[in-house]
């Protein structure tokens, strides 16, 4: 047996944080018709930095994305995860987002992170929990040695969740891809080596609001 084979790795298909579900796609209980529902209300905002969202898609080609991300999932080609709102009671609520670990190099084990919201999904911290989440998987059952985040230089938003969350801006990459425009654009690579460095925003902002407020007492 190959025991370097990826196909072996277990890999979990669920993970949670405070407010999210992470869960591999499934094929039989209509994870295409909720990824069709959320990628085409989510276009507009998407479309800018998604070349997969340019286009409305139907539902037969939602239903064949999942299918293909569920082969890729157990393949250990691109470990895709949909992003489910946890409502009140901890269960999976809305679908709100994808993120996962793409590009993978099982032999060096180093591993890039991506990610998407809706636009009624942003705000709150949740991409960030998606990243945080992602890189404990990756450092921790996959024993990674690397994780990146690439962003083109000019999506700000997407920046900031990478520096939220401790990932360090190792370079600029001129003209090194082409954006939905057709243009070249540049590359900002993120890079985290290790997992202590990782930041939770969430906890940084209780610290920083505490710390406020310890303040305000002392002054007053
Ligand atoms: C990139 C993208 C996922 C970022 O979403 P986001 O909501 O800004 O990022 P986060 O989920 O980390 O949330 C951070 C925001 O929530 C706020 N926030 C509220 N509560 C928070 C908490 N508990 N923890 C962290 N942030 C919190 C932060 O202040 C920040 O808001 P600000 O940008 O107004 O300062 C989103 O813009 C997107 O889907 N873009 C289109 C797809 C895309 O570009 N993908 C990346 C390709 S590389």
């Amino acid at each position: 047996m190959n025991h370097n084979d990826p196909v072996l790795i277990q890999v979990p298909e669920i993970l949670a944080t405070d407010h999210l579900l992470l869960m591999a796609p499934q094929t039989v209980d209509g994870d295409g018709v909720l990824l069709n529902f959320t990628v085409n209300a989510s276009l507009e905002h998407l479309r800018p930095w998604m070349p997969w969202a340019q286009e409305r898609p139907t539902v037969e080609q939602s239903e064949a994305i999942v299918r293909r991300m569920k082969a890729q999932f157990l393949t250990r080609e691109h470990l895709a995860y949909f992003l489910y709102e946890r409502d009140a009671d901890g269960l999976r609520g809305s679908l709100i987002g994808g993120a996962g670990l793409v590009r993978l190099d099982w032999l060096l084990r180093r591993f890039e992170i991506g990610y998407w919201l809706a636009p009624t999904a942003t705000g709150r911290g949740l991409a960030s929990q998606a990243v945080q989440a992602l890189s404990r998987l990756a450092f921790g059952a996959l024993r990674a040695r690397r994780v990146e985040i690439r962003t083109d230089a000019r999506n700000h938003a997407s920046r900031a969740v990478a520096l939220r969350c401790g990932f360090q801006l190792e370079g600029v990459l001129r003209n090194d891809a082409l954006g939905v425009d057709g243009l070249p654009t540049d590359t900002c690579i993120f890079g985290l080596i290790d997992v202590a460095d990782l930041r939770d925003p969430s906890a940084d902002r209780m610290a920083a609001a505490e710390s406020a407020a310890a303040g305000l007492k002392s002054s007053g």
